[in-house]
């Protein structure tokens, strides 16, 4: 099996939509994350469109191209529970722990995951690490609350950057902090949320994956959390 990452990434995708099938009922409504792995799994997600209901998007984005392929989208206001949240990740480690929003798009994610029963993570073999913190975590924050929460993450021993020239969905900057080897991920993930101005940050191991697929040179892998 080839090592491309886009024919990984649509591997992982379509393997994604095998793997929720049985939840694709006509009262479901699925969670659907951002990303270019999520694209494409929106794209076998929209071709199965008369299967379920509805589904909640993570981001502008991700509704645009839900809707493009004709998926109802719904505002998670209006939903009770979804049997599923299924989305990419930055990096993933052994225990299903996460860090997500390169795309920017984390507190969305957050928000939605935690509406849904079960989260489905679907990645390639390049985000596996042992732990995590090589990938720059991102941290949402209010902007009057940028310059001492970077503060704060220096002293944490991380080398926070503005990322520029981005706002998210919400309105509100990003800080990408840099060196974190992060041992102790719920911790570390409560710790951030606590920070005054701190709307969400990227690590998702409170609310971590109950499943990951994996999609590499061997095939795909599917890993569930203990
Ligand atoms: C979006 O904010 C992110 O959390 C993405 O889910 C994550 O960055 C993975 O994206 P890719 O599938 O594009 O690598």
């Amino acid at each position: 099996m080839t090592t491309d990452p886009l024919v990984l990434k649509q591997a992982v995708a379509q393997a994604a939509i095998d793997y929720i099938e049985p939840w694709l009922t006509p009262d479901a409504v699925i969670g659907v994350g951002t990303g270019s792995t999520a694209d494409l799994f929106i794209d076998a997600l929209c071709v199965k469109r008369q299967l379920f209901r509805a589904a909640v998007a993570s981001s502008e984005r991700t509704a645009d191209r839900l809707r493009q392929g004709g998926v109802t989208v719904l505002n998670l206001n209006d939903v009770v529970s979804m049997p599923v949240y299924v989305d990419g990740a930055d990096e993933i480690n052994p225990a299903l722990e996460m860090i997500k929003g390169g795309g920017g798009a984390l507190t969305r994610e957050k928000i939605v995951a935690s509406v849904s029963e079960r989260f489905l993570c679907i990645v390639d073999t390049s985000k596996q690490v042992e732990w995590l913190g090589q990938f720059p975590l991102p941290i949402e924050v209010l902007p009057m609350a940028v310059a001492s929460v970077m503060r704060r993450a220096l002293a944490l021993g991380g080398q926070p950057i503005l990322r520029t020239g981005f706002v998210t969905d919400n309105g509100n900057p990003i800080i990408d902090v840099a060196g974190l080897k992060i041992l102790d991920a719920a911790g570390l993930e409560a710790e951030l949320d606590h920070l005054p101005g701190v709307v969400t940050n990227g690590i998702f191991a409170l609310r971590r994956a109950d499943v990951a697929l994996v999609a590499g040179p061997r095939g795909i892998e599917t890993l569930l959390s203990h």
